[in-house]
């Protein structure tokens, strides 16, 4: 089913958005603040992607869509361990003019609501590089996961090592959140 947030649509990868996220894939500024690296990614290479996660169980696949702007965006759980109902979060953001709209918060915090409350799962992991300080903003300090550790120099980007901030998010802490907050209330 596709979701609905206060802002967001998340619908499915359709074949027409395969140039969009192999742009996000190949965007250095997306590259730099992600965890994980891609080398350069052919036409050819994303369609093979697109076919092959078609049959993969363990990552579900959004777009992000606004009213306002039409598609900004891709957004994941993924590594779903059905066994102890964990999974993990992944977003990107396309084009600058789309960011710090509140649009990563509201498709946080409604993938969550469909992860604790659909899938039945009950903690979503997060790592974020110690200089994504829009990342930590937007999922630390507004959809409320918390700080569990730091990886000491565990990501080399940029001819540096930089520390990963391992993050958190209990099905009990969006709970709260939602409660405290009354996000879904109006
Ligand atoms: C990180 C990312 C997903 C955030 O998306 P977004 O839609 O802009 O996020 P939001 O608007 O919901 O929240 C971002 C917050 O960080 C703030 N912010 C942005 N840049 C910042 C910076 N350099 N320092 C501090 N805060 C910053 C924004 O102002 C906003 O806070 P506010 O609402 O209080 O003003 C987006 O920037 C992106 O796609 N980046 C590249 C890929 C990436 O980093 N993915 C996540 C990897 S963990």
């Amino acid at each position: 089913m596709e979701l609905y947030g206060k802002k967001v649509r998340l619908r499915a990868i359709e074949a027409e958005d395969l140039e969009l996220l192999r742009a996000m894939k190949n965007d250095p500024y997306i590259e730099h603040n992600i965890v994980g690296w891609f080398p350069p990614v052919s036409k050819q290479q994303q369609q093979q992607w697109y076919e092959s996660q078609k049959l993969n169980n363990d990552t579900i696949r959004f777009m992000i869509e606004t009213k306002e702007d039409g598609t900004v965006g891709y957004t994941k759980i993924a590594n779903i361990d059905w066994k102890n109902r964990t999974a993990s979060g992944g977003i990107m953001i396309c084009n600058k003019e789309n960011m710090s709209k509140g649009i990563a918060t509201d498709t946080y915090m409604t993938l969550l609501k469909y992860a604790f409350f659909e899938l039945n799962l009950n903690r979503i992991n997060g790592a974020i590089i110690d200089y994504n300080k829009a990342s930590q903003r937007f999922a630390v300090e507004k959809v409320g996961y918390t700080i569990e550790g730091v990886k000491r120099q565990a990501i080399y980007k940029d001819g540096a090592y930089h520390d990963l901030i391992m993050i958190g998010m209990l099905k009990e802490d969006y709970i709260k959140k939602i409660e405290e907050t009354g996000y879904w209330d109006h």
